[in-house]
């Protein structure tokens, strides 16, 4: 060591090149594992992420799909529609789990849609209503459980009978969220109750609650969530974004620190099949596109 310094050798450039290697291999596995599609538009980005669930469901007609529920999901929704209503699409065999519910809330389909906020709703409206999905194959968290903490080690359970999920939709919320695993969550984490951070009860208050008439404080504070370690389990995964309000986050999430502090960066851990979907706007933060 001491030999090599006198002859002028410069251990911090080796340091810089160490992690530059490091650097970039961590990228390349990341690409390989990890297909990133960017869209022209919203509408490009729906039909994308459509066409990969359609293909599922007609070679494996009773797959597991894992639902999302949240804005972004709306288009592809309206896709699938459009495909069982004129191509045929065929959900009959088709099992489903959703990622999430509020926690106190349950659908009411007495009331007008706009004043039900509960995700069962959401998933009725959205797309259940409009294809031939059986009832008994859906299962959505229940908010209204009685015990809900029980209801979280069934619902592991329910998951794990039907062997699996084959493929997951997934969006991410503004703090970085995967389901409701605010910051923080381990990425070990199960189905549970999560309290519901500042950030995302803001931005569902401005999307939903407020059109409601219902107050930031009556808006449900808690939820029933899948973990972070359930989501990883799924066979496949789709993550789509829109918007440039979520570039920030999305390069966090894709190219950032696989840290807590962001728990849709557990994407970069994922050992099945993931697609990230993205807008133009969403992926305006991307360094390696
Ligand atoms: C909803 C869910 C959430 C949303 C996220 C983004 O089931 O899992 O994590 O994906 O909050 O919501 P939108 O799509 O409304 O921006």
């Amino acid at each position: 060591k001491l030999y090599l310094e006198s002859e002028g050798f410069n251990w911090k450039s080796v340091d810089i090149f160490l992690n530059k290697l490091y650097y970039d291999y961590r990228n390349l596995i990341r690409r390989i594992e990890m297909k990133i599609v960017v869209k022209e538009n919203y509408s490009e980005m729906s039909k994308y992420a459509a066409d990969i669930i359609a293909e599922l469901v007609r070679n494996k007609p009773d797959c597991v799909i894992g639902f999302a529920t949240g804005g972004t999901p709306i288009g592809t929704y309206k896709e699938l529609i459009r495909m069982h209503k004129e191509e045929g699409l065929d959900f009959s065999g088709v099992r489903s789990f959703n990622l999430d519910e509020y926690l106190g809330v349950g659908i009411d389909l007495s009331k007008p849609y706009s004043l039900d906020q509960s995700y069962a709703r959401f998933m009725h409206e959205e797309l259940f209503s409009h294809i031939n999905i059986k009832k008994e194959n859906i299962r959505i968290p229940d908010g209204l459980s009685k015990n809900p903490e029980e209801f979280c080690k069934s619902y592991e359970e329910e998951i794990k009978k039907t062997g699996g999920i084959d493929l997951q939709i997934l969006g991410i919320g503004g703090d970085g969220h995967w389901a409701f695993n605010e910051p923080g969550s381990s990425f070990t984490s199960r189905t549970r109750i999560e309290a519901l951070a500042k950030q995302t009860l803001d931005d569902n208050y401005e999307a939903f609650y407020k059109n409601a008439g219902v107050s930031r404080e009556q808006m449900p504070h808690y939820a029933i969530t899948m973990g972070i370690g359930t989501i990883l389990e799924a066979k496949s995964a789709i993550m789509l974004a829109n918007g440039s309000k979520k570039a920030d986050i999305v390069a966090q999430a894709l190219e950032g620190p696989v840290t807590t502090d962001v728990t849709a960066s557990a994407i970069q851990l994922y050992k099945g099949d993931v697609t990230v979907i993205l807008d133009k706007g969403a992926a305006a933060g991307l360094k390696k596109l």
